[in-house]
């Protein structure tokens, strides 16, 4: 795809992010020049998916660092507070914030700072590229893919976890029709995934969340795609809401369910998916109807933005360490590599 989620420009000396709120009706683009910017982007939206919600964070610590070693412990401060879910977040600070503390008396705090934030851009978009060749090898060579948000290139540093699988699988000549969720509430599977994939030239066709099952029961889906936000050791996996549902749908229909994800994306910290904090996000992105419709403020919304789908429900999680299968023990990877 020619358009990318996070770029940095080195003559303008900003950060520019494709503003994804506007799609896929108008391709516009937000320019940060500090990190406060950064911040708004990643919490409204503008810029979303677990990598690019990283790697944006990481470019915002280089806007952060001009003002010298106090102001990026702010900008650090402020960003890790943007959202909590996805765990490349408070990766890439933290591989930032040790790259500064590595920064010599004397030293260049911002141009090393932007190198390492360039480096986890390109060192994204290489694991998109692996995973991908390791996981298109799961697929048949005529096969149709159900996903779930938007997991491509928009959500990564070019690309993308899940998609990338489905477009190194066509590189491969395979046949991949994709069905992609629309994903309630915010569209990412109308808007985004279908925006990317049609711009690519895939076959592909958008349902609304509730038809998948009824998909699946006329046996038109051959394997379940999605991202993650994070995944503990145990192998569950958090990813935005509804992808729990689809991995319940897709074991009583038999059909392996895949989990696509950098390694930046594994919380081995993490014994098990319980204690990952799930996101609320305003009722409003609920309430706010197709259409300009709104349910009525009397009556209460729920909107977690994402869920955890148990380890058991998983066939196999796709990374650019290898293909895992259960029983998943993430902990230990050098034993697990494939
Ligand atoms: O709320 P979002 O749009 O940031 O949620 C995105 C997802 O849940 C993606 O599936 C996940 O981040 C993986 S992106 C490669």
């Amino acid at each position: 795809m020619e358009y990318h989620a996070v770029r940095w420009d080195d003559e303008g000396d900003m950060l520019v992010l494709l503003d994804q709120r506007e799609l896929p009706s108008r391709v516009e683009h937000i320019l940060c020049r500090d990190a406060e910017c950064v911040a708004r982007a990643i919490e409204g939206l503008a810029v979303r998916g677990a990598p690019a919600i990283g790697i944006a964070a990481a470019f915002g610590l280089v806007l952060g660092a001009r003002g010298g070693g106090s102001e990026l412990s702010a900008a650090a401060r402020r960003l890790v507070s943007t959202r909590p879910t996805a765990v490349n977040l408070f990766w890439a600070i933290g591989r930032m914030l040790d790259r500064a503390l590595a920064v010599p008396e004397g030293g260049d705090l911002k141009k090393d700072l932007l190198e390492e934030a360039k480096k986890i851009l390109e060192e994204d978009i290489a694991s998109n590229k692996t995973m991908g060749i390791l996981g298109q090898a799961l697929l048949p060579r005529r096969c149709s893919v159900l996903s779930h948000c938007n997991a491509g290139a928009l959500a990564t540093g070019g690309f993308g976890t899940a998609l990338g699988v489905i477009r190194a699988a066509r590189e491969q000549g395979k046949d991949v029709k994709v069905f992609i969720d629309e994903t309630r509430p915010v569209l990412q599977g109308a808007r985004l995934s279908s925006w990317e994939l049609a711009e690519d030239g895939f076959d592909v066709t958008v349902i609304c969340d509730s038809m998948a099952g009824a998909l699946m029961r006329k046996g038109k889906i051959d394997a379940v795609i999605v991202g993650a936000d994070r995944i503990a050791s145990n192998g569950d996996v958090a990813n935005k809401i509804g992808t729990y549902t689809l991995a319940v749908l897709a074991k009583e229909h038999c059909i392996p369910f895949y989990v696509a994800a950098p390694w930046s994306t594994f919380d081995t910290a993490l014994a098990s998916g319980e204690d990952i904090v799930i996101e609320e996000r305003s009722g409003e992105e609920v309430r706010l109807l197709p259409g300009g419709q709104r349910i009525p403020d009397s009556v209460k919304v729920w909107n977690p933005a994402f869920d955890v789908t148990p380890a058991e429900l998983v066939t196999a999680i796709i990374s650019e360490r290898g293909v895992f299968r259960a029983p998943f023990d993430l902990s230990d990877m050098s034993e697990k590599e494939s």
